[in-house]
């Protein structure tokens, strides 16, 4: 897609500057309030302007959907676009039935008739899996797992499925682990830039929550599509190792009392104070 579309639209969307005012539609607040979750308004009103400018012969990729309060956003007013979203119902000790349901109950009631594909499982597995999107990736939202590998391999996997130009925003993306991943990723994977930083002047920020910055991929011609024999082997070692930590950190974070539950707590949250040190 052509990304500068979004930045040349983002001026009509806000009331002055969109780090420091608020989005134009109130429809942003309204979401934010009525569906649990953890986007703010103003990162409602990017990521659906990102949806509003995609061609309707690319995809808007989601990672980490949760109840749903950001693909609901991104829907709306854009029924002719295809959505996929991806989720594995494992953070925040979600009762899995539960957190479905009520997904499934917010997409029922927000999204209408949008072409909305909900892929359950992990999300560095899914997009690995040749065919599972039906055409190329123009906006890609990222807001799964958030470790330093996680935020790695949240781009180095999506990258061969990505449009010749695509527009990648990441959630939480003030949080020094983020930036740091971003560095690391961007020193070895040519065509890449942060376009935009939109920080959280403080964790869970009323207006961009723990930040959102955006990113522009475009192709460097003659570039073969794929993943590096590194990446996949970080990518093997997530899918394998890491998830099933993962799975037990959280499950142990939500079960147990006491020193468990203190010590899952420390790894599942690693470097996320915003203005806190990680390089
Ligand atoms: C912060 S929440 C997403 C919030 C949501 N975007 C919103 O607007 O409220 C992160 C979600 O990512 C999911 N997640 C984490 N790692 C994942 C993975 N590897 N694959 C799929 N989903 C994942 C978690 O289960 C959790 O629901």
């Amino acid at each position: 897609m052509q990304t500068s579309r979004l930045f040349d639209a983002l001026p009509d969307a806000f009331h002055g500057d969109p780090h420091t005012g608020d989005p134009v539609d109130p429809r942003w607040h309204d979401i934010a309030e009525h569906v649990s979750g953890f986007t703010s308004p103003n990162e409602l009103a990017v990521l659906n302007l990102a949806a509003a400018v995609l061609p309707a012969d690319e995809a808007y990729l989601e990672v980490g959907t949760f109840k749903g309060r950001s693909l609901v956003a991104a829907v709306q007013d854009n029924a002719d676009k295809t959505f996929y979203a991806m989720e594995n119902f494992v953070e925040f000790g979600m009762a899995g039935q539960e957190a479905h349901a009520e997904l499934k109950d917010n997409l029922k009631r927000f999204a209408g008739e949008t072409d909305v594909h909900l892929l359950e499982g992990d999300a560095f597995t899914l997009m690995a899996k040749p065919g599972l999107i039906d055409r190329p990736v123009g906006v890609y939202f990222y807001d799964g797992e958030h470790t330093l590998l996680s935020h790695y391999l949240a781009l180095a996997v999506v990258e061969p499925l990505l449009a010749d130009e695509a527009l990648v925003l990441v959630d939480d993306a003030t949080w020094p682990v983020v930036q740091r991943a971003h560095r690391l990723f961007l020193k070895r994977h040519p065509g890449w830039r942060i376009e935009a930083t939109w920080d959280a002047e403080r964790a869970d920020d009323p207006r961009w929550a723990n930040g959102l910055h955006a990113l522009v991929f475009r192709r460097v011609p003659g570039r073969r599509r794929g993943m590096s024999r590194t990446d996949e082997a970080l990518r093997g070692y997530q899918t394998t190792v890491q998830d099933r930590v993962n799975k037990v950190a959280w499950a142990a974070a939500h079960r147990f009392p006491g020193p468990v539950k203190k010590a899952a707590s420390v790894l599942l949250s690693r470097s996320r104070a915003i203005g806190g040190d990680d390089h």
